[in-house]
């Protein structure tokens, strides 16, 4: 595995080289520019990505809680060392059996299945929350498309749509070839006219986009200034054996101390030799100097972070991408951004880029998903209003890509920090705003 990462990273150098046009004279660091070395996770037990093999030969994996054990090994990750490539478009012949209707319309609003509503609006009342991700398919049946066309469009949608955002159902193993008959006779039912709109809201078109969440530096309205508040403790307590805290080094408090560096982050960190976050920094910049584990995902670094962060607020995000480390690291994360994986072949591009057929200020079902040219980033860590719980990047980024059939990489993964280097390049000049208040 490290070998194949050795030469992939070479490749990736050269390319990177070429178009930056800038082969530099001399390289103090042997290694700069070069992809990381393989980073040993300093996370939580379930957010390091990791399978375990039960007794009877099965794989599970180790998630958060109430997050799926399923293993998707099958499919390709965002792991530089993870060189397979995109799985080819799939046929099959369409089965001779009698598609059901009634069955059909219940696949496309199955929850563990697609759900086909996610991107698509159908009649009926019952049908919420649809998205419009993809067209509306209300009337679809008026097309009069022929029965193996519409079969293969479901089965495969690439053969048509080559960089389509709708998911390959067959070729994935999402859906089998009986169910996506169903599905082709219950999409036939759908004659117009549609029945006029009673409720602004089912129609993702019509249907107003969600209010924010009022102050999110007003503690009262956001608990997690509350938890950051606490980390002011961790700041002055000494570590473990009477080492040093974090005071004893950076003095006059965390918010004079640590003003600006977070508008820097993620940042090269030479002696890492990798992009860091602020979080990834914590968990071995913090065990280094007081004694103290900053595990990634623990309470105690995300408490931290988000001091470390607040002391940054309001100040224009001014991250470095200037450098032969930076430069690289930046595309290695856009092509990661770009790169389809998964059982559903998704792309983060597919949900937050603008465009015909791109997700960007649609609705997918009832969550309206962000664009990343406004900047994702500069309100993270978060406080998650649905779960009750801060979320970093990271944990967003796991949770964006798991549900949808990828392996989770570690939270402090170096492809997640340099997918995050892309992200926050979308927010410079943009001011911190942490912890953020979302759904
Ligand atoms: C992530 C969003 C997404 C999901 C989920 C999704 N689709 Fe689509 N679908 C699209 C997009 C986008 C298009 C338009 C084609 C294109 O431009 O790529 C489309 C097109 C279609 C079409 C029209 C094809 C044509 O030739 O006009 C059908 C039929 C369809 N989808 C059925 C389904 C069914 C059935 C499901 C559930 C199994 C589903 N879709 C789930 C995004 C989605
Ligand atoms: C033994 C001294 C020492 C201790 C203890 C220490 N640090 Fe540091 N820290 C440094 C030095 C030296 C640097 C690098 C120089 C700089 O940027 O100030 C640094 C850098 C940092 C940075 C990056 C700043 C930037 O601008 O890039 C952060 C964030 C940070 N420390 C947080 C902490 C936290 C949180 C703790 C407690 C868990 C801590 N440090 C404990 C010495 C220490
Ligand atoms: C199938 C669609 C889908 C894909 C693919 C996807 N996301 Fe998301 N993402 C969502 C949804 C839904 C939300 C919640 C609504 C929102 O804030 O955009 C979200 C939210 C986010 C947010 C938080 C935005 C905010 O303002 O708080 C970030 C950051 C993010 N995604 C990054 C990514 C990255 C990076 C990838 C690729 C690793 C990715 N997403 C892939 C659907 C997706």
């Amino acid at each position: 595995m490290i070998w194949i990462r050795t030469v992939a990273g070479a490749v990736l150098t050269l390319a990177a080289l070429i178009v930056g046009g800038c082969a530099p004279t001399e390289a103090p660091d042997p290694r700069a520019g070069l992809p990381p070395a393989p980073w040993i996770s300093r996370a939580i037990p379930e957010a390091r990505g990791e399978i375990k093999v039960l007794p009877d030969g099965k794989r599970e994996a180790v998630r958060y809680k109430g997050w799926t054990k399923a293993d998707f090994g099958k499919f390709r990750t965002y792991a530089y060392d993870d060189t397979r490539p995109e799985p080819r478009p799939g046929k099959a012949p369409m089965p001779a059996i009698a598609g059901d209707p009634k069955k059909g319309r219940s696949l496309f609003l199955a929850r563990a299945k697609g759900p086909c509503t996610g991107c698509h609006l159908i009649q009926g009342a019952d049908v919420w929350p649809a998205g419009n991700v993809g067209p509306d398919l209300s009337t679809f049946g008026d097309r009069g498309l022929p029965d193996d066309y519409v079969f293969n469009q479901i089965y495969d949608p690439r053969h048509v749509f080559p960089n389509t955002t709708m998911p390959p159902w067959g070729t994935g193993g999402v859906l089998a070839p009986d169910e996506i008959v169903h599905l082709v006779a219950f999409l036939k039912t759908l004659k117009g006219p549609a029945p006029p709109e009673k409720d602004r809201e089912r129609d993702p078109n019509t249907r107003p986009k969600p209010p924010g969440f009022g102050d999110n530096l007003d503690p009262t309205n956001n608990p997690a200034v509350g938890r950051a508040e606490a980390a002011e403790a961790l700041w002055a307590k000494k570590g473990p054996a009477g080492a040093k805290a974090c005071a004893d080094c950076h003095a006059g408090g965390p918010a004079k101390a640590m003003k600006g560096a977070a508008t820097r982050y993620p940042k090269y960190v030479t002696q890492y030799r990798r992009v860091m976050s602020i979080e990834d920094l914590l968990t071995v910049h913090a065990p280094e100097t007081t004694g103290m584990h900053m595990l990634a995902q623990s309470a105690e670094n995300l408490d931290m972070t988000m001091l470390v962060k607040m002391a940054s607020n309001g100040m224009p995000v001014a991250v470095d991408l200037s450098t032969p480390e930076h430069r690289a690291a930046f595309e290695r994360g856009q092509a990661n951004f770009n790169k389809r994986v998964g059982q559903r072949n998704h792309a983060c591009a597919d949900c937050h880029t603008p465009g015909s057929g791109r997700g960007a200020d649609r609705f997918l079902g009832g969550r309206l998903l962000g664009n990343v040219e406004n900047g994702l980033t500069r309100h993270f860590p978060t406080w998650r209003t649905s779960q009750a719980q801060v979320w970093d990047m990271r944990k967003r980024m796991q949770w964006c890509l798991t549900p949808l059939g990828m392996n989770m990489l570690p939270a402090d993964a170096v492809e997640y920090a340099e997918l995050e280097l892309y992200l926050t390049s979308f927010d410079k000049g943009k001011p911190i705003s942490v912890p953020g208040i979302r759904h």
